[in-house]
């Protein structure tokens, strides 16, 4: 049983000094890429889905398409609610199966903020789900959710130790630079206030907006206690460029297969990418074991 709370999988994470991506599908085919890549480098996976893909395409139906792909893999999977706003959205998929959700009330006064984050952890607690939630506010658009430069703002380290020792969450999404989306000009991620709020908190942290951010930014980030680094954006450019480019290579073609076989493939290829940047190659077996004594 692979299905696994990003609890007990981003403990392990940071404590080996890794990170475990998590990238944001966006039909059954991406779905199914993030564990056939995971599987194919023994590595540990995040499927996390935004609020507008559980409206798109329902719960149910989500939760189906994961749960034999993740009872079938011998790596930890774990299925995420990323940039959860909708406390119903947010109980329903806790109900249904999801192994962890984050709740983003980050634009709301901290505490109030800290009051909806505790009933969630409440709910969540009581059937073996993590929860992720955020201080600060991290800028850039992230499907329907626009934060604006002006709006966006970093965490307040003693407000993250506040946050952190009022509720144990699996993984703290604290604002510390980055932003979602490509970048227009050079992020300025904040090295020594992931390291402090890190000490402060000892919670494994979420760098989000994880495309386009250089390879040894990510990395020292991670040497800082980020253990799970997502990414969105770039999966979307892959997914469509991919059948572009298949097209522009083969005019001719209309055999729809083909195209998603290019798809999957150029997909596969980047989440192994990935998973093998952020350090998660060849831990996904192990982590699995001792997850489960
Ligand atoms: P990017 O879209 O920048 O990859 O960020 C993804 C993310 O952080 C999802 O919460």
């Amino acid at each position: 049983m692979a299905l696994t709370s990003i609890k007990p999988m981003l403990k392990i994470a940071q404590r080996d000094s890794y990170a475990v991506a998590a990238f944001n599908p966006v039909d059954y085919a991406s779905m199914k890429a993030m564990v056939a890549a995971a599987q194919e480098c023994d590595a540990p996976v995040i499927i996390q889905t935004s609020a507008k893909t559980i409206r798109y395409y329902g719960h149910e139906a989500l939760f189906s398409w994961f749960k034999p792909l993740a009872e079938n893999a011998d790596v930890p999977v774990a299925l995420h609610l990323d940039h959860g706003k909708d406390l119903d959205m947010i109980k329903k998929c806790i109900d249904i199966g999801w192994t962890s959700v984050m709740i983003d009330a980050s634009d709301k006064p901290f505490e109030e903020n800290l009051e909806i984050t505790k009933k969630v952890v409440a709910w969540a607690d009581a059937k073996g789900v993590g929860v992720e939630a955020e201080i600060g506010e991290i800028g850039g658009v992230e499907e329907d959710i626009v934060v604006a430069e002006e709006d966006a703002h970093l965490a307040d380290p003693n407000e993250a130790e506040r946050f952190c020792k009022a509720v144990e969450l699996g993984v703290f999404a604290a604002a510390i630079g980055t932003a979602h989306g490509y970048y227009h000009g050079e992020p300025d991620v904040q090295f020594d206030l992931i390291e402090e709020i890190n000490k402060r908190t000892a919670t494994p942290m979420a760098l989000h907006g994880g495309t386009g951010l250089d390879k040894e930014t990510i990395a020292r980030c991670i040497a800082l206690g980020c253990a799970k680094v997502n990414i969105s954006t770039n999966l979307k450019h892959v997914f469509i460029d991919s059948f572009v480019d298949h097209k522009k290579e083969n005019p001719t073609d209309y055999e729809p297969l083909s195209y998603l076989k290019a798809q999957f493939q150029a997909l596969k290829a980047l989440f192994a990418d990935k998973i093998t940047e952020f350090g998660g190659a060849g831990k996904g077996g192990n982590m699995l074991k001792e997850i489960e004594g």
